[in-house]
């Protein structure tokens, strides 16, 4: 295969975001075929704005296309190991958004699930959606590239070189996702998000965890260390009472069942530890920070924000439409303006290992193993902090 025919799913943000990654490949080494959307005119639009051909009405019928190779999934969490199960019967490779799945609870209409359903059941139904998921893949022979962008991002590329050169032991690890809300409205009920900050935003973050700490354990032993336990606490903090009296809402105020509020420790085999901290009620832009304490360095990780460019204007419209960063509230005073933030997350790269991946048969760097550790290790994470216990993990045998 020298150029990989691909079928986009979803048209809004995680789309967008692929479309504007794929641009320096396209004609070269990929093809995007057509775009499916839940909206058919919505799709449209995508379809124009990106200059792709046509339009799918239906997932399925592009799935029964002979010249696609590869869908590439950025629907709502709910339809990720369905979507995936589907396309891998049909011999499609699979590029899938994150986070993997969770449980969504769909048998129960009448319940907001999030408060309904005890978290020990969501933790196994979570993990046997995970074990489908590895069936079908494995049956099929088909390739699954999991799209965690933090693993990609320059920054966290940067960190692992250092911690290969210093040779030191990882000891702690702060890893931080938060914002002021998500736009999507899906992310609103745990039925389509699957859970709140922790699974939408910790995601990135515990995934970075899990990849550094597999990465340690090959460089020094030739095998990955893994997490042994979690313990967490979860909150709902746009829940409280003087919060809601206020008139101004500055952050995402409008969740259902789903927590706004997470922090989790991941207590290493090795005696080391991380704590992963994901929040919706965070103002002045996206954080995705990380700091790393080695036994003989230490590592600041600033996806977001960094001081590449640290701009001041006494006034918004200064800068006019001109992007700063995602999810900023005004553009007044001191900002830091990112001078290509998709670069500085990793989403070209990303992309770039998937698209080199399925042209040569290779396995990516972020791939299904880390899905579905990350799956298994939050909604642990909700368990304990369900029960206010520690939750003891296995390797997952999927
Ligand atoms: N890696 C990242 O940084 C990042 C950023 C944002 C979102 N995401 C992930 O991407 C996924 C989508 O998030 P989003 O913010 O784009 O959501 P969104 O609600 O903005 O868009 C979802 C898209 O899926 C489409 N869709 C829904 N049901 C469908 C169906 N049955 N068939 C075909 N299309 C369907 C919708 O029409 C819409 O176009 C989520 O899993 C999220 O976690 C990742």
């Amino acid at each position: 295969m020298d150029l990989l025919r691909i079928g986009i799913v979803g048209a809004q943000f995680a789309a967008r975001l692929h479309l504007q990654n794929y641009s320096r490949w396209r004609g070269s080494k990929i093809e995007i075929l057509t775009v499916a959307s839940r909206t058919r005119a919505r799709a449209e639009e995508f379809a124009r704005r990106y200059n792709i051909p046509e339009v799918c009405d239906d997932y399925r019928r592009l799935l029964d296309r002979k010249d696609i190779d590869v869908v590439d999934l950025c629907i709502p969490t709910d339809l990720h190991h369905e979507f995936v199960i589907q396309a891998a019967q049909a011999g499609k490779h699979v590029i899938c958004e994150k986070p993997l799945t969770g449980y969504f609870g769909k048998e129960r209409p009448e319940d907001l699930v999030g408060f309904a359903v005890d978290r020990k059941t969501m933790f196994s139904q979570a993990m046997a959606n995970c074990e489908v998921v590895a069936s079908a893949l494995k049956t099929s022979k088909v390739k699954f590239c999991y799209a965690e962008n933090w693993i990609y991002a320059p920054p966290v590329v940067k960190l692992k070189s250092l911690i290969k050169v210093s040779q030191g032991s990882i000891l702690d690890i702060r890893a931080e996702e938060s914002h002021s809300g998500s736009h999507a409205a899906y992310s609103r009920r745990w039925k389509t998000s699957g859970g709140g900050a922790l699974l939408r935003l910790g995601a990135h973050p515990v995934s970075a965890v899990l990849h550094l700490k597999h990465y340690e354990g090959m460089l020094k032993q030739g095998r990955e260390i893994q997490v042994k336990s979690v313990t967490a606490e979860v909150g709902r903090h746009t829940a409280i009472e003087s919060f809601k009296k206020e008139s101004q809402k500055w952050i995402v105020s409008a969740w259902e069942d789903v927590e706004d509020w997470a922090t989790m420790i991941m207590n290493f085999e090795d005696g080391s530890q991380a704590v992963v901290t994901a929040s919706d009620g965070v103002l002045g832009g996206v954080r995705n920070t990380m700091m790393v304490y080695l036994s003989n360095a230490v590592v600041q990780v600033n996806i977001n924000p960094n001081d590449t460019v640290v701009a001041y204007a006494p006034s918004p419209q200064i800068f006019g439409e001109e992007y700063i960063t995602e999810k900023l509230e005004t553009k007044a005073g001191w900002n830091f303006a990112s001078p290509d933030e998709d670069w500085v997350r990793g989403y070209p790269q990303e992309l770039e290992d998937f698209v080199d991946c399925l042209l040569t048969g290779r396995e990516p760097a972020s791939g299904l193993d880390l899905a579905i550790d990350t799956v298994q290790a939050i909604y642990a994470a909700y368990l304990s902090a369900e029960k206010g216990m520690r939750v003891e993990l296995k390797k997952s045998s999927v």
